[in-house]
């Protein structure tokens, strides 16, 4: 099976539940607060590992507990974190606020994952290179981020890039990404335009195809994902569940997209594949806790049918 090497954060999640979020001075009663384990990196490649993917972690932990927990979880589901370092900042946090409506507002301390420097990336080059995918994100270092896609382009490795939390990378970036996948907001960062409608995000999405990006999927939340490439653009609609949290939900949808891209499966398969899998994961309090496995997304799909 073809290596997912997903080079990204970890984070433990605060969570605080409330019906609604409070505006800027005011005060609401919350109804739960949790810890829940979590990060970008690490919940696509648990979700990527949970779907049969043969997926490896590089990242970089404190030398604390949540260090250890998260360790721990990915000794539990199979992952080696050989890659995976420590530190002596602290293990990232963030705050994290879910309303009635599952939607949800985040707030990340990076800590130990701005540790992550280049000692760390001549460690991990043999991963880069030897990975048929490498899957990241914005939480590392910009600048980290930014050479390592450069290194895994150069190695003929096939480049994912969630480009969240949002931020505008410099445009040279974009030739070297296969598969690029932002929500609404973070394609309108990455392009300065309007993605109010499915008309404006097909016109960004264009755009950043203009630009050098092998294929776009934008994730419309329960709209389900917009796919732009070479062979046109093309709306894959979403499933009708009931959100509880949508917390990891992008990055359940990028750790499918991930697995069926690596097992040939051809781009609007893949994204059918990981829309059922973001289905799955809203309907579930927390992270990592939320991420469906195999059998659950193959049976939602068969039930759907
Ligand atoms: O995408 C969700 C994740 O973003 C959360 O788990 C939180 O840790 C932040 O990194």
């Amino acid at each position: 099976m073809a290596r997912i090497a997903v080079i990204g954060s970890f984070v433990m999640d605060n969570v605080a539940r409330m019906q609604k979020f409070p505006a800027a001075g005011e005060t609401v009663s919350g109804e739960s607060i949790a810890r829940f384990p979590g990060g970008k990196g690490a919940n696509q490649c648990v979700a990527a590992a949970r779907l049969g993917g043969d997926a490896i972690m590089c990242g970089m932990l404190g030398r604390d507990s949540d260090g250890e927990a998260f360790r721990e979880i990915l000794r539990a589901e199979g992952i080696s974190d050989e890659y995976v370092f420590s530190c002596d900042l602290p293990t990232a946090v963030a705050q994290v606020q879910v309303d009635g409506s599952g939607q949800n507002r985040i707030c990340v301390i990076p800590s130990a994952n701005y540790a992550f420097g280049q000692r760390e990336i001549e460690r991990i080059d043999g991963v880069l290179k030897g990975a048929e995918l490498a899957v990241f994100q914005f939480e590392l270092r910009p600048e980290v981020t930014r050479e390592l896609i450069v290194r895994a382009k150069s190695y003929g490795t096939k480049v994912l890039l969630n480009p969240a939390p949002a931020a505008k990378p410099e445009r040279e970036l974009f030739g070297r990404v296969d598969y690029l996948t932002p929500n609404e907001r973070e394609l309108s960062a990455l392009t300065g335009l309007p993605t109010e409608t499915e008309e404006e995000v097909t016109a960004a999405a264009k755009a950043l195809l203009a630009c050098g990006v092998g294929a776009v999927v934008a994730t419309l939340g329960a709209r389900g994902a917009l796919v732009a490439d070479k062979h046109g653009c093309e709306m894959i609609a979403g499933y009708a569940v009931k959100a509880v949290d949508t917390v990891a939900a992008g990055d359940s949808f990028n750790g499918a997209l991930a697995v069926a891209l690596s097992e040939g499966r051809t781009l609007r398969e893949a994204v059918r594949f990981a829309n059922a899998t973001g289905a799955l994961t809203v309907q579930r309090a927390g992270a990592i806790p939320s991420l469906p496995r195999r059998e659950e997304v193959e049976a939602f799909i068969a039930a759907r049918s």
